[in-house]
């Protein structure tokens, strides 16, 4: 049998309840909040909850709270408040202090016994579910501190690294032959950037996968991440065009934000690639995210990437920021668009082909 604990000053009130509920509970007793700590102090493993009265001589139901919280019992054990106070502030202040439930005087015996038993019950399934998930985190954090010394876990950073430097060369490349060719650049420059070890777990984690090299591989397709930045917008179809055209290149999937844009007003060219690396005995294909999208647009998206990492906004100072941020997304294309047209003019006039 359960044991529970009944604080209540007024003897008739404390019968009562024991006699409600010996047959199912192993029944302690205390007629004030310092001999309720007496026995908390010696039971608290034991104890199933603890009935209380609040108004009660030398330590009343809020100092036992207090007490209990204090000594970090509240997590452990439900507190159901059995009181005459009817003040909706009162009720209210003991659910903030964590009470599990409150009981009003005179209490009917079956509320009495069916509360109980429910508290106790949503209590004990909530600690349990609370057990799981620390259990479930504690295992998810040896995985990834494993993974993480792995030295296979390098070695596959290591090839995301090469892949990244593939993709680069080759687009360098194209810029070197562009320049003497056409006296210009197909892009201004080149960001890389290899995803942290803790951005890997976190999306592995989001997106339901299990922790491992495999998973990574197969289901992260950004761990390797170039960005392109472009002056011009014919400039970004002409490079993707170039390179994706090149035999040991495999296009896995485009997406189109530039023809088709975010509501948010996003615009840019998304592409996985596969691409091989060499090593000493075998050659490997690695994904890479290549980005390609505007100066101005570039400059528009990390400003745009703050407020998305940013918590605790008011709705309305959001909803004006994301409005705000469309506005100029549509300036941007459109000052895009009439700089290319300058570009071109510029070009014809000077015979300039390139
Ligand atoms: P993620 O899981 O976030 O990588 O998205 P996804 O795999 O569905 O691919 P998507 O091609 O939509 O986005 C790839 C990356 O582009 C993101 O990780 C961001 O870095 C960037 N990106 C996409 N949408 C936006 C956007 O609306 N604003 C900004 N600033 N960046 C974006
Ligand atoms: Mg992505």
């Amino acid at each position: 049998m359960q044991r529970i604990l009944i604080v209540d000053d007024v003897e008739v009130n404390r019968e009562l309840l024991r006699n409600m509920l010996k047959d199912d509970y192993i029944i302690e007793m205390a007629e004030n909040g310092e001999q309720a700590i007496h026995i908390l102090q010696e039971y608290h493993e034991d104890l199933a909850a603890i009935l209380l009265d609040l108004q009660m001589p030398k330590m009343d139901g809020f100092a036992v709270i207090h007490e209990m919280k204090n000594r970090g019992w509240m997590p452990k054990l439900p507190v159901l408040v059995i009181s005459g106070e009817y003040a909706v502030e009162v009720e209210n202040r003991c659910f903030e202090l964590g009470v599990s439930d409150f009981i009003h005087k005179p209490f009917e015996d079956s509320i009495v016994r069916n509360r109980i038993r429910n508290t106790m019950e949503l209590f004990s399934r909530r600690n349990q579910l609370e057990q799981k998930v620390k259990e479930q985190e504690a295992i998810i954090r040896i995985q990834e501190e494993r993974l993480k010394e792995e030295r296979s876990f390098n070695r596959l950073m290591m090839e995301y690294r090469s892949a990244i430097k593939e993709v680069e060369t080759k687009l360098q490349v194209l810029n070197e032959e562009f320049t003497v060719e056409y006296n210009r650049n197909p892009f201004e420059s080149i960001k890389s950037r290899l995803k942290s070890p803790d951005s890997i777990f976190e999306k592995l984690k989001r997106k339901g996968y299990p922790l491992t090299l495999d998973a990574i591989r197969e289901n992260l397709c950004d761990v390797a991440g170039v960005r392109v930045i472009c002056s011009f917008p014919d400039d970004i179809y002409r490079l993707a065009g170039l390179l994706t055209k090149q035999d040991d290149i495999i296009l896995l999937q485009a997406k189109d934000y530039i023809k088709n844009p975010k509501a948010n007003g996003y615009r840019s060219l998304h592409y996985i690639l596969d691409v091989p690396v060499f090593l000493s005995n075998e050659k490997k294909y690695m994904h890479v995210e290549v980005q390609f999208r505007t100066i101005a647009m570039d400059f528009w998206a990390s400003l745009e990437h703050k407020l998305r990492y940013k918590k605790n906004w008011e709705r309305s100072d959001a909803d004006e920021i994301v409005a705000q941020l469309k506005v100029c997304a549509d300036s941007i294309e459109e000052l895009d668009y009439r700089m290319q047209t300058i570009r071109d003019k510029i070009n014809r006039c000077s015979g300039d082909n390139g």
